[in-house]
């Protein structure tokens, strides 16, 4: 650690003196807390940041940097559709993907560093319940799911496989995180095949370029964006354990969509079929203003144009037909080969581009008190996970069904989308139609028959309720010889007890 000679020419070389102005005041234990904070940045990283973002923030308001004269939607035959694939291509793909996993080559990587701001909640969204009748939550759905596709593969190549599970953490999520798998047992995995690291937090700076203290004795710190994933796949190794580990595809995706098809043997197989480097999921989307990224091309290049970035009237643009020309809606579900990951992290990564976000960042005032600005006051600077599509050699997206693999969990209950309701209500509709088309029949709770529906709005609950554990299955599959002709009482827990139950009656 540095000391506080060291600390303070430190801060005087990148002009941020003033963060060690309450010196005096603090306490032995405060003392050590700001100079080891101070350690970790290095001075001339400091500078730069500081600079670049005071340049960014007054750049952010003008026009320049727009890309939406330069876009393009991505070319029809660079999407892969399930939509528009009949069913043996479906399979084929699905095949080859269940190879790859039987064989030990395809890992996920969680996007996990996010704070959550959204939701309003003090702990890992990850660790949130939405409220299904099993009370699971998002990790453990999740958990089960890599499970469940373990199972499937060697179900169809008789050999046991590991799917390992990489989740990028910050300081924020690390701690909880870990505790939180700990404390449930890693909900059955094995723990030496989670493998939790950090990405790095930076300062939130001013529009004077000064750092900004939350306290007398702490910087306000964030975490460095998604696409802090390049470096912190450096700075803790990852690529040589995916090496050691043999894996050669992963899955990327971020926490908070309920219906994530962990390992998604199909887009898995999809993507390895096109001899895709990199590939992102992709689903139509429901509105012009509707807060997701679009993929698109920029002069040539693949690229994702996040919502805060895009401007309402290039959203609205249609085609000949009235369909909405950016239309690719991203869902954050990537494909990588790990060496076009080795290539980003060791070659590309300091050319990523920086976005800046201006927000209200609470701050310590001359005098030393706390205060919560009404109006924003600091720049916050992060890398998107998707800004190194413009490096792959071989691009390609897969569309999918919304309703069946995306139903995001950003805001809190009270807000018309994107909330625990209308997570739950995704899932709980989509296991409902499992249940349906494997021939089940519900009954409410005086044992009268609930009349099937076929088709719900997507506001709609499902006229009963069913949930149906990963571990049961994965995307719909097996359940017939559980649930045909079964008369079902609404609210109905399919897991895997239950299953044993329902094959001994049948
Ligand atoms: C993200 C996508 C957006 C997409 C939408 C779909 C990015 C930059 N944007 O937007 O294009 O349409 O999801 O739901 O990917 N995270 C970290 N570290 C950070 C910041 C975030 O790991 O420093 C993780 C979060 O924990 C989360 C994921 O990245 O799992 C997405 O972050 P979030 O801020 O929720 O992105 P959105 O704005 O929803």
């Amino acid at each position: 650690m540095l000391s506080f000679e060291e600390a303070k020419a430190r801060l005087e070389n990148a002009g941020q003196s003033h963060v060690l102005q309450f010196w005096a005041e603090l306490s032995a234990e405060e003392r050590g807390k700001i100079l080891e904070e101070i350690s970790q940045l290095q001075p001339e990283e400091l500078l730069e940041h500081c600079r670049a973002a005071a340049a960014a923030a007054s750049r952010h308001s003008s026009a320049d940097g727009r890309l939406d004269e330069r876009m393009e939607p991505v070319p029809p035959e660079f999407i892969g559709s399930v939509r528009k694939s009949n069913k043996e291509t479906l399979q084929m793909w699905g095949d080859e993907g269940l190879l790859q996993i039987s064989r030990g080559r395809v890992a996920v990587l969680l996007l996990a560093g996010g704070q959550g701001t959204r939701l309003g909640v003090s702990y890992p969204k990850g660790m949130y319940n939405v409220g299904l009748p099993s009370r699971k939550t998002m990790y453990q759905i999740q958990a089960e799911r890599i499970q469940k596709v373990q199972d499937l593969a060697k179900m169809k190549h008789g050999c046991k496989c590991t799917i390992p599970w990489y989740i990028m953490t910050s300081e924020f999520t690390l701690g909880p995180t870990e505790k939180f798998f700990k404390d449930n047992e890693y909900f059955g995995l094995c723990p030496s095949n989670v493998v939790m690291f950090e990405q790095r937090m930076i300062p939130a700076v001013g529009f004077d370029g000064k750092v900004i203290l939350e306290k007398k004795n702490k910087i306000a710190m964030a975490p460095d964006g998604n696409g802090g994933l390049y470096r912190a796949l450096v700075d803790n190794k990852i690529i040589e354990d995916m090496e050691r580990r043999g894996v050669e595809y992963l899955h990327v995706y971020c926490v908070d969509n309920i219906l994530v098809k962990m390992a998604d043997p199909v887009f898995i197989g999809f993507c390895v079929n096109k001899g895709a480097d990199c590939g992102a999921k992709v689903v139509d989307k429901a509105y012009p203003a509707e807060p997701v990224g679009v993929v698109c091309r920029v002069d040539g290049l693949y690229q994702v144009i996040e919502y805060s970035e895009i401007q309402p009237e290039t959203s609205e643009l249609r085609g000949p037909g009235g369909e909405l020309l950016f239309s690719a809606g991203n869902i954050c579900n990537h494909f990588f080969t790990r060496g076009f990951l080795k290539e980003v992290a060791e070659k590309f990564e300091s050319q990523l581009k920086q976005h800046v976000a201006i927000k209200k960042v609470p701050f310590v005032d001359g005098e030393g008190n706390l205060v919560k600005p009404t109006k924003p006051n600091g720049i916050k600077m992060e890398k998107f996970v998707f800004d190194v599509f413009q490096f792959s050699k071989k691009f390609v997206a897969f569309e999918v069904l919304r309703k069946e693999e995306f139903s995001p969990l950003k805001n809190a209950d009270g807000a018309p989308l994107d909330t625990p309701t209308t997570a739950r209500r995704s899932l709980l509709a989509q296991h409902y139609r499992w249940a349906l088309a494997a021939g089940a029949n519900f009954l409410d709770e005086q044992d009268k028959p609930i009349p099937p529906k076929h088709s719900m709005a997507q506001n709609e609950d499902p006229p009963a309720v069913c949930e149906i554990s990963p571990l049961v299955s994965y995307f719909g599959e097996g359940l017939e010889h559980l649930l045909k002709q079964k008369n079902l009482k609404s609210p109905f827990l399919l897991d895997e007890n239950e299953a044993k139950n329902l094959v001994q009656t049948t």
